[in-house]
């Protein structure tokens, strides 16, 4: 894990932690099927569920979950950016750290969160973060990642507008998550809105137990 471009997306986030306060956060009022993806991942994991936003920012995303039923807290490695998160949201918590190296055991979750903040690991170190969000959850437990979609296109970086971001083809992110550790639930690409460049991609994974050699590929249902 590359923990100096980790520092460095932070310190970029810092330095305009400010102006993310005075922005509306309508973004999610905006966009009906982005609710509808929380939605689904809310009902997935189950009411009341411990769930992580891992990335929160100044922490919308993580008001929605609780105001979905769920149990949730933010993490942000931009201290400024948790310090506008406890200020906007008294009485939710909202933590200080990496989500490379959560502060949370082994298989604690039931689930996590990251909406448009792995977006700035880089394909070397996604794995990395990928595999540290499976280890917090629970087996079964549900994994939400929203990012910046290829269209058709490899893999690429992309002018943010704060620090280095990625847009992944969105089978290539599947395959990185399920080499992690994760069972694709389902998908949602959204094209953009006003106001927004590229296709929006969403991948629902739930966390499953790696299979014992020799039983892959036994299907039962036959459905
Ligand atoms: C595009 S913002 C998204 C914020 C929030 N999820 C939202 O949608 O409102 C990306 C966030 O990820 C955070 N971030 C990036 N790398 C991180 C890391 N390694 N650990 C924790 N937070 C990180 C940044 O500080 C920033 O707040």
């Amino acid at each position: 894990m590359n923990e100096i471009s980790a520092r460095a997306t932070a310190d970029a986030y810092d330095a305009v932690a400010a102006l993310y306060a005075g922005l509306p956060r309508d973004d999610l009022e905006r966009t009906p099927l982005d609710r509808a993806v929380l939605g689904a991942f809310a009902e997935a994991v189950g009411r009341g569920g411990l769930v992580c936003e891992a990335g929160c920012g100044p922490g919308p995303v993580v008001a929605h979950l609780r105001g979905l039923g769920l149990d949730a807290f933010g993490v942000d490695l931009a201290a400024g950016m948790i310090g506008i998160a406890r200020a906007a949201y008294p009485g939710v918590r909202f933590d200080v750290g990496s989500m490379d190296a959560l502060d949370v055991a082994d298989g604690a979750l039931r689930g996590v969160v990251s909406w448009y903040s792995v977006i700035h690991a880089s394909p070397a170190d996604m794995p990395g973060y990928l595999a540290e969000f499976r280890r917090v959850l629970a087996d079964g437990g549900h994994l939400l990642l929203a990012f910046f979609e290829a269209e058709d296109g490899p893999l690429t970086t992309f002018d943010h507008r704060v620090a280095t971001a990625y847009r992944w083809p969105v089978d290539d992110l599947a395959e990185t998550a399920r080499n992690a550790g994760f069972a694709e639930v389902g998908r949602m690409l959204r094209e953009p809105g006003d106001g927004e460049r590229f296709r929006r991609g969403h991948l629902l994974m739930r966390a499953v137990r790696p299979e014992p050699a020799g039983v892959a590929g036994r299907g039962v249902s036959g459905r």
